[in-house]
């Protein structure tokens, strides 16, 4: 059998690609670096993935770091075509003849036509043969094993890098869903912002983040902990270290955090009361990155009085939902919420 079928969850902090019979292959952050040519529009590819991410915020001139997935969707087509193109060509080795797979993209479930169809011309102008989506809160629902197709609703909350996406799914589609344009990027931003105003220390997006993934929290810790951290003083240009505590992180994400708990109430409100019931019951699935957040899950459970779970695999959820769309394509083609064919 010729041909590849694959899987990418193409996320504003990471793409994860799952091939059928392979599982995940691949997984890196979602940045581009580049170089401008002279004439006009021209560029030149430097970097992807991990690379990329590790020069942002110290290029040199000339040179940028890009992340073309903006708050779930698509900010910089062509960077995003270039993202897709490499993913289809690690997967496909220098074999010409998988070079051309079927491919099934997930999708921010708010996300308007206009911004599926520019998916779907990514996925085909990067080389797939053909091109499917899927609507995010779908395949992570699959992808943590949730029974999707039954008529008792389950809900799933995703806190990605750049949105926080809460659905009801009930019969194979999605009922009710709410999103936030704030997540693991606008806490590191808020980090980053706290550092700078307390301690006069300005730090990158990059060390802000290390910051919240070992010493972030939603709730209180024992014990607290600290960490060093490096950076420029704007006033004299000259480096600098601090100690910054887990308590001043957590304040500093306070306000996301219950901009994230409010966003869940309000989802519960909307519901009938029948399925707001049925979540109550089998409790609520909490996938993406940031669902790593200790506290997070505990707090959200007890500002909405249900039992909150923690996703095993939390960032490859997505993408191993598409994977199980893939494995039973035939049977789950249905849950791809709009189709284009390609020449495969
Ligand atoms: N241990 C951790 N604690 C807190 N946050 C974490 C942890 N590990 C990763 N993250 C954060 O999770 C985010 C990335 O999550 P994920 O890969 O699910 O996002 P994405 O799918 O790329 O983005 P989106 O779905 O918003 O488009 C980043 O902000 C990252 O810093
Ligand atoms: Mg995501």
């Amino acid at each position: 059998m010729l041909g590849i079928d694959v899987g990418i969850d193409l996320g504003s902090s990471n793409i994860i690609v799952y091939v059928k019979g392979r599982g995940i292959v691949l997984s890196e952050p979602s940045a581009v670096a580049v170089r401008k040519l002279p004439r006009a529009g021209g560029y030149e590819i430097i970097a992807v993935g991990r690379e990329a991410k590790a020069m942002s915020g110290k290029v040199p001139k000339g040179i940028e770091a890009i992340w073309p997935l903006q708050e779930g969707v698509i900010g910089n087509f062509d960077m995003t075509e270039e993202l897709i193109r490499y993913c289809l060509r690690r997967v496909s080795g220098n074999n010409s003849l998988l070079s051309h797979p079927r491919v099934v993209i997930s999708v921010p479930a708010e996300a308007t036509e206009v911004e599926r169809k520019a998916f779907i011309d990514a996925t085909l102008g990067a080389g797939a043969g053909e091109a499917y989506i899927v609507e995010e809160p779908i395949s992570a629902a699959l992808g943590v094993g949730l029974p999707i197709d039954k008529a008792n609703g389950c809900m799933v909350i995703d806190i990605g890098g750049g949105t926080s996406e809460v659905s009801v799914i009930s019969l194979g589609g999605i009922v009710v869903t709410s999103s936030v344009r704030s997540a693991g990027r606008a806490m590191d931003a808020a980090i980053a912002a706290m550092v700078r105003q307390r301690y006069s220390l300005l730090i990158g997006e990059n060390t802000a983040e290390e910051v919240k993934n070992t010493i972030g929290s939603a709730l209180p810790l024992t014990p607290e902990l600290e960490m060093s951290v490096k950076g420029l003083d704007p006033s004299n240009g000259l480096p600098k270290s601090i100690l910054v505590s887990s308590v001043e992180v957590r304040e500093s994400l306070e306000s996301i955090t219950i901009g994230i708990e409010d966003m869940v109430k309000v989802a519960l409100e909307k519901m009938p009361p029948e399925l707001a019931k049925d979540v109550v019951d089998s409790g609520i699935v909490l996938s993406g990155g940031v669902a790593l957040l200790p506290g997070l899950a505990e707090r959200l459970s007890n500002t909405v009085n249900t039992p909150v779970i923690v996703a095993e695999k939390p960032l490859y959820s997505v993408a191993l939902g598409v994977g199980k769309i893939l494995d039973n394509f035939s049977v789950m083609r249905r849950v791809l919420t709009y189709v284009e064919r390609g020449s495969r």
